[in-house]
């Protein structure tokens, strides 16, 4: 089975390393925790890694423990058995029954009560269940993916998720990353979304000015894709003309950016230059144009935190300030305006010596 990840869109590293892992996992019958903010799509990996598993013409069974009242819990995920409790009129499988030979998908475990922990732990163990109110054990075949926006491993410190079950799911652990992580994802995903909704509704096809692109470049996406795509629905329904301008995004995008005028004037900026600043500045050979200071954008183009960003720069500094000096550290250090012994340091840290 190829893993088919079409209808997950972006293009930044870290969702390339995600696929990366969910291509190799899938195929095994191995447990999975996937991690990530609310939004981040964990729940579309799940599916994708069923799809992509031996598994793909069986169930699969999705089961939200957080939705879920506490005591019904147990018998929605195992079963019952008639009369086990007031309301068990009928003799119920659960959904780890329906999900023989195929996956189970508990979203949300970092809700789940520590007693039904113990029993999810020995599912993992024995693979075998118990109906509430049955006799005896049944043998399943099922995988066990699991999914959280908690973080378990604090969870585990502060007592509310066990150790043991933590390891056991654990095995491979796909996190997430956060939509304000992966660069330029924003705007593709902006676009697609607008695009499909666009089409949904019978609209033309929608644009964004440039200032209207860079705030959705700059805005941090609490509810990361999810978000992001109910407002790309909205804006297709409310827009007004052929391009979504700046007034047309929702107040708190608009209200999290600070000066407008700063912000326009950097998206004329960027309009003007096809390329990142700092990111041509750094490609350029040494005849320097007008130097342009870096913006935020920047960063999220590159998929790069501040201090990638930085280190890379000082990098390049330092090969260039070598090169110059034909390796004699004492002149490159000058040319640097640090100290020889800061420079010896430097190229120690990056294995530049
Ligand atoms: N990379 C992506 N490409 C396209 N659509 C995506 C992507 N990531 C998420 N989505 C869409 O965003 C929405 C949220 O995704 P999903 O339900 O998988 O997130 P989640 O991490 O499970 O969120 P929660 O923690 O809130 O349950 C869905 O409509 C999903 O289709
Ligand atoms: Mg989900």
């Amino acid at each position: 089975m190829e893993l088919d990840t079409s209808e997950i869109i972006g293009q930044s590293t870290s969702l390339k390393n995600v696929f990366k892992v969910l291509a190799k996992v899938a195929p095994t019958d191995s447990t999975v925790l996937v991690t990530g903010e609310s939004g981040t799509g964990k729940e579309l990996m799940v599916r994708a890694l069923h799809q992509g598993s031996a598994r793909h013409d069986k169930p699969f069974v999705p089961i939200n423990c957080g939705a879920i009242p506490k005591d019904l819990l147990e018998s929605e995920l195992f079963g019952h058995e008639k009369g086990a409790f007031t309301h068990a009129l009928r003799t119920r499988p659960g959904r780890f029954e329906l999900a023989d030979g195929g996956t189970i998908f508990l979203d949300e475990i970092g809700e789940m009560d520590l007693s039904l922990q113990v029993k999810i732990l020995r599912v993992l163990q024995e693979k075998e269940i118990e109906r509430v109110g049955g006799s005896g054990a049944r043998k399943v075949d099922v995988r066990i993916v699991a999914a959280t926006n908690r973080d378990l491993d604090k969870e585990v410190q502060e007592g509310r998720f066990r150790e043991d079950l933590f390891y056991r799911l654990n095995v491979i652990p796909l996190h997430l990353p956060p939509l304000r992580e992966r660069g330029g994802d924003v705007s593709i995903l902006a676009k697609h979304f607008l695009e499909l909704f666009c089409k949904k509704g019978g609209r033309k096809k929608l644009g964004f000015s440039p200032e209207a692109k860079l705030a959705l470049e700059c805005y941090a996406w609490p509810g990361n894709v999810r978000e992001l795509e109910n407002i790309m629905e909205r804006l297709s329904i409310l827009a007004e003309g052929n391009t979504v301008a700046l007034d047309d995004l929702p107040g708190k995008i608009l209200s999290s950016l600070g000066n407008l005028e700063e912000l326009e004037a950097m998206a004329a900026a960027k309009a003007a230059r096809p390329e990142p600043a700092a990111v041509a500045a750094l490609n350029r050979p040494a005849a320097p144009q007008a130097f342009i200071w870096p913006v935020l954008a920047d960063l999220r183009k590159y998929d790069m935190n501040l201090k990638d960003f930085l280190d890379n720069i000082e990098e390049r500094l330092l090969k260039e300030a070598l090169d110059l000096a034909d390796g004699v550290k004492n002149q490159a250090a000058e040319a640097l305006g640090i100290k020889r012994t800061t420079l010896i340091e430097k190229l120690k840290k990056r294995n530049l010596e």
